[in-house]
């Protein structure tokens, strides 16, 4: 029997991806950066395990069965990775379990299966000991997942090639390069269905004209920009292009037939809060980015967290029945009680409960094998521990 299991991080965009040129490939219609979120907080965890005694491959994604013959993304990374394999390997023809579930609530509408599907592949490279490039595959599982391959601030580039071989993610600077950075998802409370990123995505390509000027114009402009102020730690620089970009997405999702729309009231406070503290402050001191959903990720400095999150307390109030322990999650958050309500402030405070909690965490590294045999999630005959 061979098993490996790792960890991989969640990643939000600064230049975000919207658009495929290639369905079938995956391949994005621009090139787009994010940052990988700390493992610490927020990840995916992926037990992969090959035994001569497993009568067929099985797939467990956050506690459920899943049917592998229909996952045709999840059996073209099982390809990918054996077909790079080297064959001799005792257990490249055994079947295989996998386990994988997400330290975070799917609910949190963040970016899960871009950290399941580069856990996943992460753990296979590893058990079938392929070396080299493996964004390419994490790609065919969900296109965001080829970031989260690697730790700090990554590119996906588009690329040229028809075959897709050349797009693929590479790191712009580790994590340690900013240690400063941090981030703050906020949480909306939102029972509205979640509309997908396919299917919007296709809407918004086969649809929308302003797409056009996004792709052509505005991101290749953008993604320039973004890599000088990450490289140059210009926050001020990094926060108008995240903003910016983040607007642009929502924008072209507006601008499809018939449209979408991912952001809420609660989402729109938020962006509201976001100006406002930063007209206060005389400056771009924090940044929010939406994905397609309506919690926000802030991205700030450390030096701005106990401020802002002052702020943001006093704007969003808790629910008094919601414990903090429910409500703070991630990093533990700085003493806010010095700050009192700056009258120029000019915001004001929503009803109680528009926040279902709030996550403290910050930019990190890539994916990880545990050694550990009790971080396991399978146990030997193949079955999930929990
Ligand atoms: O990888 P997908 O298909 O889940 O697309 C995600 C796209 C956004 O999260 C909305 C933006 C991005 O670049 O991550």
């Amino acid at each position: 029997m061979k098993v490996v299991t790792c960890i991989a991080p969640v990643n939000i965009a600064v230049i975000k991806y919207w658009g495929k040129k290639d369905e079938e490939l995956i391949l994005p219609l621009n090139d787009s950066i994010s940052a990988s979120l700390s493992t610490d907080i927020m990840c995916a965890k992926t037990t992969v395990m090959a035994s001569p005694s497993f009568e067929k491959n099985r797939f467990w994604l956050n506690g459920k069965i899943q049917c592998m013959e229909t996952n045709t993304r999840l059996s073209n990374c099982i390809e990918m990775v054996k077909k790079r394999a080297d064959s001799s390997l005792e257990h490249y023809n055994w079947n295989i379990s996998i386990c994988s579930e997400n330290n975070f609530p799917t609910a949190a509408g963040l970016a899960s299966s871009a950290a399941g599907y580069a856990c996943l592949v992460y753990a296979l490279a590893k058990l079938y000991k392929i070396e080299g490039e493996i964004s390419e595959i994490a790609r065919q599982g969900s296109g965001s997942a080829c970031r989260s391959v690697y730790g700090g601030w990554v590119q996906w580039h588009s690329g040229t090639l028809p075959t897709g071989e050349d797009s693929i993610a590479s790191q712009i600077a580790p994590a340690s390069h900013w240690p400063e950075m941090r981030a703050l998802v906020l949480v909306a409370n939102d029972s509205r269905k979640k509309f997908g990123s396919t299917l919007g995505m296709y809407r918004t390509t086969k649809t929308s004209t302003l797409i056009w000027e996004r792709v052509n114009k505005v991101v290749p402009e953008r993604v320039k920009q973004m890599r000088q102020a990450i490289l140059s730690k210009n926050f001020e620089s990094f926060a108008e292009i995240t903003m910016k970009d983040s607007n642009s997405m929502h924008a072209v999702i507006l601008d499809t037939y018939p449209p979408g729309i991912y952001m809420n009231d609660i989402s729109q406070a938020m962006v509201n809060l976001v100006h406002c503290y930063n007209d206060y402050k005389g400056h771009n001191s924090v940044a929010y980015t939406f994905d397609a959903g309506p919690n926000a990720c802030i991205y700030l400095l450390e030096s701005e967290v106990d401020e802002f999150i002052a702020v943001v307390n006093y704007v969003f109030p808790k629910l008094k029945s919601v414990p903090n322990s429910e409500y703070y999650k991630g990093y533990p958050l700085p003493d806010t009680t010095k700050y009192v309500k700056n009258k120029e402030l000019n915001v004001s405070p929503c009803s109680e409960g528009m926040l279902k909690y709030i996550i403290y965490t910050r930019v990190g590294e890539g994916p990880s094998v545990l050694v550990d045999q009790k971080e396991h999630l399978l146990q030997q005959n193949g079955l999930p521990k929990h």
